[in-house]
Parts: C-alpha cells; structure tokens; sequence
C-alpha cells in the first residue's frame, strides 16, 4: 500500500482557492490519507472552551472557514483563541456582548449554536451569515429560546437575527420536532443559564457531541430512554464548565468523500486514519456495506470521548439498496455522495426521510438531482426523497455541475469524475474550504485527478 504525508489533521492554513475543478478518471486509489477535523466536534471544542474559565487546548481543530468563523465570535465575546504550534489554545471565561454584528459565513452550525450559547450566557449579539445562510431557517432554534424567555428580532424567522439579554432564562420541558443536533445542542447550551431543569425529548437520536463533550467539561446531564428509540435529556442551570483538552477526530462526513471514491474507482485500496465512527454518525458506511461494499473499521478506539478508527475501504461490486428514514440522522450530510455512488451501482437506490435535505447549504434534494441528470443519471425524486437507478457501469459524466453555494455538492460531483466514462466539473469550488480545505490536495496524495480549471 502507498503510503502518503497526509495522514495528519489541523495543519497548516491553505490559501483560499475558488474558480471551477474538474475530475477525471485515472488509476486506482491507493494509500492512506485523513480527513480533516469533524466539523461539529470542532465548533463544540470553541465554544465550550470559550465558555470555561481558563485554558484548554484543541487538537486536530478543522481550520475550514466555517469553524474559523465560529473560532472569530468566540474572540468577539472576549476568549482569547490562538494557534499554538499544531494546537488551539482558547482562554475563556464571562462572555461580554460583542461590538460588532457576528458574520458566521456559510455555517448553519456555528450560528445555530452560538444563539444557543450566548442566550446562556445572558449576553446581547447579532448574527448573519452569507446568502445561503440568510436562507436558511433560525425560527427552528429561536422558538425554543423564546419559550425560556428569549427576545429576538429576526429577518421572517431568518437572518440577520439579533438576540437581547434581559430577563434571565427559565428552564423548560421541550420536545424536539425535527431530529436536530444544532436545535437540540442550542437549547442545552442556552439552558446552562436558565433557572431550573430543562428536559429535551429527542424522540429519534441525532448527533450528541454536545452531551459527550459537555460531560467532559464538567457539566452533568441526566439520560432516560422514551417508549420508543428516543431519550430525555436533563440539564441542570447555572453549571459553569472547566476548561478541557480536546482531541478532534476526522470528520466522517467528509471521509465519506474519500471513501465513496473508492467504492467507486475500480482497483482501489484507501485506508482513512482517525475518523469519528460515533454510530450517530455513521449510518452511510452501513448503507455502503447494505450495497456491497468492503468497508472495515480498524483499530477502533476512543479519542476524547468518541469512538474512532481506520477506515479501509477497497472497490467493490455494488448494488441498489432501500436506505430507511429512520437512518437519516446518523448520514443526513452524506446523501448527495451516497446518490453519486449509487449511480454506479446496479439497481436502484431509493433514499426516504430527506425533508431536511431541502434546508441545508442548498435545497440538497434539488441540486442533487439537477447534477446527476446532467451527467446521465437516470433519478427521480419526491418532496422527501431520491431515487437513482444505475445498471452497474460507470454513468456517463461530462457535464459542469451547478453547486448552489454548497461543499458537499461540489465535493459529491469531483468524487463522480473520477469514475465516470468523462470527466465532470463543478462551476465554483470556493465553498470546498469551509468543511475540507484540502481536499483536491488529500485526494491527489491518494492518486484522484482533480485540478483546477
Ligand atoms: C450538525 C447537525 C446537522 C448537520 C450539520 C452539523 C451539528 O444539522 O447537518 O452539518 O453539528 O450539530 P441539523 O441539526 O440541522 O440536522
């Protein structure tokens, strides 16, 4: 097996590049690589270090823009957050109201989240964020702080949304209507500051780094399961946080771009260090095993609280699968990748439970299907869900692809061009950099041919 320098996470900051890519297909894929920080783990290490008082240290942060983002408002509420060598050092303590309005850029996230915290902390802050995320809807996470006593103004439930300490927060019993981290994790965070116990039903589980890593921060949280397959979350107000080191692991969602492209590309062999394999979070390996694919979790252990390992993927024969409903939590990021591969697949692939695919960086559903129609795929799709049909061969390409202000599209369509008979292009890769900065470069240390137009 190749092996390459990449497999390391949190180095260096890369330049910005933007402009069109195109990928085509070459050899196998061969090596081993990393993906880059997990991205929620990552604005969760800012923010709860920002809220402890005195240090803590991350390593293997993300530095993609949407966490520098995050990483720029924890300075404004007055941490202190600076590269130190390989690692982040962050001094937190009291947050004071910012200056300025917030601008979170891209990261549904980071501003989600942070509503959440400042609420807690009892301080004033504006927020806004680029087009896509002043189309995206914050109603979601302010109707649950309204209910402990928030005030806000908002632009119709979206961004620029300004928030306004006044009364304190009170706790409350809250049930979550959507299964969503950023929802749940804003209402934990916010009840931090409120009087009383707050009680979150989850009634399917989502993501739970916030409770992991709240836990190692100090703060006690209470679990009891539902009738059904959720839980009741209980948090105490008025816990402060001590200050914790961090170890970020590779983010899943974005291996799933390496791993994908090597179910794909006949011949290929990639081992993928250090990923997050929280079974919150790893629904598309089982999909990709549902298809026949050779996916082994190696070395599994724990970093910080979270599950981790290697992930070696070899190419394989796939075939269609039905991929359930009640999988979409644990793989909601990683559907435009899954229809790309299943698109070589022989069979069809029908993924169900989407509706949420329609809110996030770009109506996900659309611009999913918009790309593959446009390389050759034979897809169809409904209000919450996809259908792609393939006969085994690889779908014909050739076409640019429209990427709707949304990384994971762009990344999705490069991993079709390295499988598909021509080659497939993207119109804009600027928005690559807020989740995988690197990402032409660890896929070119593996042996993808992805460049620059
Ligand atoms: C995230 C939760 C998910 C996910 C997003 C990251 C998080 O969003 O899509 O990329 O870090 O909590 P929702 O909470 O809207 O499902």
């Amino acid at each position: 097996m190749r092996r390459t320098g990449a497999a390391k996470q949190g180095t260096t900051r890369l330049p910005a590049k933007s402009g069109p890519m195109i990928a085509r297909a070459g050899g196998p894929l061969n090596g081993a690589c990393a993906a880059p920080g997990d991205k929620s783990i990552s604005h969760r290490a800012l923010i709860f270090a920002a809220l402890a008082a005195g240090e803590s240290r991350i390593s293997g942060l993300l530095e993609g823009d949407d966490v520098l983002r995050t990483a720029a408002a924890m300075r404004a509420f007055g941490a202190s957050v600076e590269r130190d060598g390989e690692d982040w050092r962050v001094c937190g303590g009291e947050w004071r109201a910012p200056s300025q309005r917030l601008y979170f850029g891209n990261s549904g996230t980071g501003a989600r989240l942070v509503m959440g915290a400042a609420a807690g902390a009892g301080v004033s802050a504006a927020f806004d964020g680029d087009k896509s995320l002043r189309a995206r809807p914050m109603g979601r996470v302010l109707e649950p702080l309204r209910m402990m006593g928030l005030s806000a103004e908002t632009n119709d439930s979206r961004l620029p949304v300004k928030i306004d300490a006044g009364e304190r927060l009170k706790a409350v019993s809250c049930k979550l209507a959507k299964p969503s981290a950023q929802v749940k994790s804003a209402i934990l965070l916010a009840a931090l500051g409120a009087d009383g116990v707050t009680k979150v039903h989850e009634p399917a589980l989502c993501r739970d780094h916030t409770e992991r890593m709240l836990g190692a921060f100090g703060v006690s949280l209470a679990f009891e399961p539902d009738e059904d397959a959720g839980r009741f979350i209980s948090i105490a107000g008025g816990q402060s946080l001590k200050p914790c080191d961090v170890v970020v692991p590779g983010d899943p969602s974005s291996a799933a771009f390496l791993a994908a492209a090597a179910a794909i590309t006949p011949g290929s062999d990639v081992t993928i260090a250090n990923v997050l394999v929280n079974p919150l979070r790893t629904g598309f390996y089982q999909t990709l095993r549902d298809m026949g694919a050779d996916i082994v979790f190696e070395n599994q252990r724990e970093a910080s609280g979270e599950p981790i390992a290697n992930i070696r993927v070899r190419h394989s024969v796939l075939h269609g699968v039905d991929v359930p409903a009640a999988r979409a939590p644990s793989m909601i990021d990683e559907y435009p990748v899954l229809a790309v591969v299943a698109a070589f697949a022989s069979g069809e692939t029908r993924m169900n439970g989407l509706e949420e695919l329609r809110v996030k960086e770009s109506d996900r559903v659309a611009s999913t299907e918009n790309g593959l129609v446009a390389n050759g795929v034979d897809v169809e799709s409904g209000r919450d869900w996809i259908r792609v049909a393939g006969d085994g061969s690889p779908p014909r390409g050739g076409a640019s692809v429209k990427v709707e202000h949304d990384h994971r599209i762009a990344m999705s369509f490069l991993v079709m061009g390295l499988a598909s008979k021509d080659p497939v292009e993207i119109d804009d890769s600027a928005m690559i950099a807020t989740s995988f900065p690197d990402f032409d470069g660890v896929m070119g240390a593996i042996g993808a041919d992805i460049a620059a137009k």
